[in-house]
């Protein structure tokens, strides 16, 4: 029996461990840093809650005898990740990433790219404008820095407190967001900038088509620096990783 850790949060690391979770040769655990109030059920053995960073993690990783270690968390929780890589290493387990790819600008995309949500803060000029913010509750609050524009805040749990803002919009919405849906948001409130993760994947590209068709500026924060771990972009390719790992005579009845 193979003792797997998946480091989660994201719908790839869900689907991940549906595959993973039927194999008879391996015994699994979810783990979530426990942010969304109600999260999609997971559907394998899961854990909620920080391990108290790399070495909590590396201590978790030897008292439950973890063999592997997957990080399949969102590409910007650059810290859980550091941590992973740096408990496996301590540890002395093996750890593979699953990071989906990011976007990549096609004609007709107007983005100002810019390195943290500070930047994103400074990208939006001191002129009024109206902002569409699809960021995390935790990255909004540094809008406040920027009173003078009017705020569309899309999240999945509720934004508490509110922004110290005059002119804010709350709205409480889990994707995956149909471009068709985001272009009608788009349009209903007039909006003249997106702020946006280049998230990749389909759930939330939506509202990047959108802003295209629409000729709206989006700025796109770029994704932070990750640790150099060996890492695959789909879940089908980090399960053949892990066939691998756990050898060929654990592939029968997967
Ligand atoms: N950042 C995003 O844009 C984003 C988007 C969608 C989903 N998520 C998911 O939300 C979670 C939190 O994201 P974040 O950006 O706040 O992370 P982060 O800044 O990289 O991590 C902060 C701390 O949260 C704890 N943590 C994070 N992920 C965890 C996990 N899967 N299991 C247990 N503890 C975890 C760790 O606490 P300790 O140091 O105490 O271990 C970590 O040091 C992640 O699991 C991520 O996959 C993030």
């Amino acid at each position: 029996m193979k003792r797997i850790l998946i480091l989660g949060g994201t719908t790839e690391a869900r689907q991940l461990a549906g595959k993973l979770a039927v194999r008879p040769d391996v015994s699994l655990t979810l783990s979530l840093a426990g942010r969304t109030e109600s999260p999609v059920a997971q559907g394998v053995p899961t854990r909620v809650g920080g391990f108290g960073g790399a070495d909590g993690l590396a201590a978790y990783l030897r008292q439950n005898q973890i063999d592997l270690l997957i990080d399949a968390t969102h590409p910007y929780a650059a810290q859980i990740s550091a941590n992973a890589a740096e408990a496996a290493h301590g540890a002395g387990v093996p750890i593979i990433a699953l990071w989906r790819p990011g976007w990549e600008p096609a004609e007709g995309d107007r983005w100002t790219l810019v390195d943290g949500v500070t930047d994103a803060v400074t990208a939006l000029g001191s002129a009024p404008r109206r902002v569409f913010l699809a960021l995390g509750r935790q990255e909004v609050a540094a809008f406040e820095a920027a009173p003078q524009h009017h705020y569309l805040i899309r999240s999945v749990d509720p934004v508490e407190p509110r922004l110290a803002v005059p002119d804010a919009t709350y709205l409480l919405a889990r994707g995956p967001f149909r471009e068709a849906d985001e272009q009608a948001l788009l349009r209903d409130h007039h909006i003249d900038v997106v702020v946006s993760k280049n998230s990749g994947g389909e759930a939330t590209y939506g509202k990047i088509a959108a802003a295209r068709a629409l000729g709206i500026e989006v700025v796109m924060i770029r994704r932070p620096a990750l640790p150099d771990v060996t890492s695959a972009e789909t879940v089908e390719a980090l399960a053949a990783m892990v066939n691998h790992f756990l050898g060929p005579a654990a592939d029968r009845g997967v």
